[in-house]
């Protein structure tokens, strides 16, 4: 299956991407985009290749994307992901992995125009370039096989009611959501289930490979973060919930539902609006990830992990 990530790194983008290029993963991945979002797309293309470097995906295009949402000022999350927005491990400044010249509207618009095999778009950040990419060629969508996303739920961690990433670019949500393309959501109301503890960077530590090394001190930092931010007894691993559904589609379940995403409302733009009980008028548009097995999901993130030794 042909895949884009398209990411602001993020220690659970980057758990996304290790899952993926991973040697059980049957993902094929064509390239990897940037977008603004935990912090500056400058930062998080940075970001990005390091995480390259670190798992061997040297030849993958790397292409930095939109620099602020489509209408709204930049919104970060330094307070969760740090000043770097991979704080913890210690990676050298300078990765050997180069970005293409490229933006990363016009590299998703060009493979998608190109491609033989539909593609499945897979964001972890705010929506903005996958939005410019459907405004700017709508022709596009007969070749994305299914887009794949984590955001949103049934409430919100960055406002009561919004998710960050769509609180972050809540226009480029409403055209994604109302593109008329496939999507599966992954949004809080599971990824928040899916929790990093102290015992898995224990874990971690027992697998002799740098992959585990790096995600252990990843996790370290992510953890403390949840717990200082949150009061959670460990991080949420949300952006990973995506990659691990491609990976094994028997991890997570699903309702079919319509959603659709708030952009106006004074205390609530940026929420999903998921309509669970088909009150509204509207056909369903979205499978929404409502449950999942989490030993199954445990262990596909070990054995993925496991795989670089
Ligand atoms: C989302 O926001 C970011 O901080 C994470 O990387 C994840 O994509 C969770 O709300
Ligand atoms: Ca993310």
């Amino acid at each position: 299956m042909r895949v884009i990530l398209d990411c602001d790194p993020g220690h659970d983008d980057a758990i996304a991407i290790i899952l993926a290029a991973s040697k059980i993963s049957p993902l094929e991945i064509v390239g990897i985009t940037t977008v603004s979002g935990n912090v500056s797309v400058e930062k998080n293309t940075l970001n990005a290749l390091k995480i390259c470097d670190v798992v061997g995906l040297t030849d993958v295009p790397v292409a930095q994307g939109m620099p602020r949402p489509m209408y709204r000022e930049v919104k970060s999350a330094e307070a969760i992901h740090g000043e770097t927005g991979l704080d913890g491990p210690d990676l050298p400044e300078n990765p050997h992995t180069k970005q293409i010249d490229q933006h990363a509207v016009d590299f998703i618009i060009e493979q998608l125009t190109h491609t033989t095999e539909p593609i499945t778009l897979v964001p972890t950040g705010p929506l903005t370039n996958i939005g410019m990419a459907l405004v700017k060629e709508p022709a596009i969508k007969k070749n994305i096989k299914e887009i794949v996303l984590m955001g949103g739920g049934t409430y919100g961690n960055w406002t009561p009611a919004a998710e960050f990433n769509i609180y972050v670019d809540p226009e480029a949500a409403k055209t994604v959501f109302n593109s008329g393309v496939p999507i599966k959501m992954f949004g809080l109301n599971v990824t928040h289930t899916v929790l990093a503890t102290d015992e898995t960077v224990n874990d971690l530590k027992q697998i002799d490979n740098p992959v585990a090394a790096f995600v252990s001190e990843l996790l370290a930092f992510f953890i403390q973060s949840y717990k200082d931010h949150f009061d959670f007894p460990g991080g949420a691993v949300h952006d990973a919930c995506t990659v691990a559904h491609l990976i094994d589609p028997s991890i997570f379940t699903f309702e079919h539902v319509h959603v659709d995403v708030e952009t106006k409302g004074d205390l609530t733009y940026g929420m999903t609006i998921i309509d669970r009980l088909g009150v509204g008028e509207n056909e369903p548009n979205v499978h929404f990830a409502s449950g999942l097995d989490h030993e199954k999901f445990w262990s596909l993130f070990r054995n993925a992990i496991a795989s670089y030794s």
